[in-house]
């Protein structure tokens, strides 16, 4: 198939991790026989610096016409003065709204190889498979935002069809899974939590009555994740809430720099990016985890080109370089990883099935 990529690498280690990304995607593409055309965008701080602008109207023009955005990371401390007038983060928050991706599936799995990587102990964590579908293009982060001299606020608005359609895509994500869905939310305090509770309760029970519905409270929720994280198949969350429980579920799989995440909408379209930001402590030393990235890369090819055997063969590429015991810094529980970005990337790259 012939399919055309944007590709927006971002700041700090996002261009170090996405050079692997798209080393890994061009080597499927070779030895599936597939024709990807990948063109990088700028974005983010970089986009600021050069356009004065983190998404400039080229770039949003570019990831409209794609098959599918893979992204890097944004950010970094040149642009985050507390009154900095442009930020890379409100590039990326116009992107996924401008794209209308608004279900961010994060999938935390614990690789095997991998159960001493993780601060938390092997027992706990044998067995974890799960996947949070966060909700990415309403709540706080889109509200209206105030500021005087003494005082600020962020609204955060749900509405009825907002919170319906995330539900929708939790469900039908759990039907081929374990057909448990969690639903966490504040209820106890927040009234956006009230309407999410009771959406979440119509829409399971008249159109997913054969998936078990649990509602728990976000605070709760942050302890259960790493007491019994085997439980959970498919969380289902606001946006911040989404954020925060995420970049703490990362800590199960063993490291930020592992997790991958897909943004869809509507269409097949959809915005490909590793839950993790530009780090900018470890940025440009070649040093980075590239596997989060390359796992987007997967998840690009399984959701918005459709490519499953391909996706898979990615995904076991990855799996069995960190079998044979490929490690990043970051993998550092028990002993150290020793890998850099390239060798880590080139690692996954040599796994990949052979054509034939
Ligand atoms: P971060 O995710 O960039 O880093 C947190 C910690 O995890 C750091 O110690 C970092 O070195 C480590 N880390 C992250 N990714 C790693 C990888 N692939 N390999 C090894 N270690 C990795 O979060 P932060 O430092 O709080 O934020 C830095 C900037 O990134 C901020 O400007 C923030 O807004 C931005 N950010 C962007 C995105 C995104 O583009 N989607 C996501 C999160 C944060
Ligand atoms: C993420 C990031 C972003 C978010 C920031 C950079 C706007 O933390 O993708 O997880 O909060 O959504
Ligand atoms: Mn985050």
């Amino acid at each position: 198939m012939r399919a055309r990529i944007a590709v927006l690498p971002g700041d700090g280690i996002g261009p170090e991790v996405i050079a692997e990304a798209r080393a890994c995607l061009a080597a499927v593409a070779q030895r599936f026989g597939h024709e990807l055309e990948l063109t990088e965008l700028p974005f983010g701080g970089a986009a600021i610096d050069a356009h004065r602008d983190p998404l400039p109207p080229a770039t949003l023009a570019a990831c409209r016409a794609a098959d599918a955005v893979l992204l890097g990371a944004i950010g970094g401390p040149k642009w985050s003065a507390p009154d900095a007038a442009l930020r890379p983060e409100s590039g990326l928050l116009r992107l996924r709204k401008e794209l209308g991706v608004y279900a961010n599936l994060r999938p935390v799995r614990v690789h095997a190889a991998l159960a001493d990587a993780s601060t938390l102990k092997p027992e706990v964590l044998a067995g974890v498979d799960l996947v949070f579908v966060r909700e990415l293009t309403g709540g706080i982060y889109f509200g209206e935002k105030r500021r005087d001299a003494t005082s600020a606020s962020d609204l955060c608005e749900y509405h009825v069809e907002e919170i319906e359609r995330i539900v929708r895509a939790a469900a039908r994500l759990a039907r081929e899974r374990r057909r448990a869905l969690t639903s966490i939310d504040k209820a106890n305090v927040l009234e956006t939590s009230r309407l999410w509770r009771a959406v979440t309760t119509r829409v399971m029970r008249e159109e997913f009555p054969d998936v078990a519905l649990e509602h728990m409270l976000v605070d709760a929720a942050a302890m259960h994740l790493i007491h019994r994280p085997r439980d959970f198949d498919v969380l289902v969350t606001e946006n911040m809430f989404g954020d925060i429980l995420t970049d703490e579920a990362s800590m199960l799989a063993g490291s930020l720099g592992l997790l991958p995440s897909a943004s869809l909408g509507e269409g097949r379209r959809g915005v490909y990016e590793p839950i993790h930001g530009s780090a900018p402590d470890i940025a440009g030393r070649g040093v980075a985890n590239p596997c989060g990235a390359i796992l987007s890369g997967a998840l690009l090819l399984r959701h918005s080109l459709g490519l499953a055997r391909e996706a898979h063969a990615l995904e076991r590429a990855v799996e069995a370089a960190l079998a044979s015991g490929a490690r990043t810094a970051d993998l550092c529980a028990g002993r150290p990883g020793s890998l850099g970005t390239r060798a880590m990337g080139e690692a996954v790259l040599s796994r990949l099935p052979t054509p034939g």
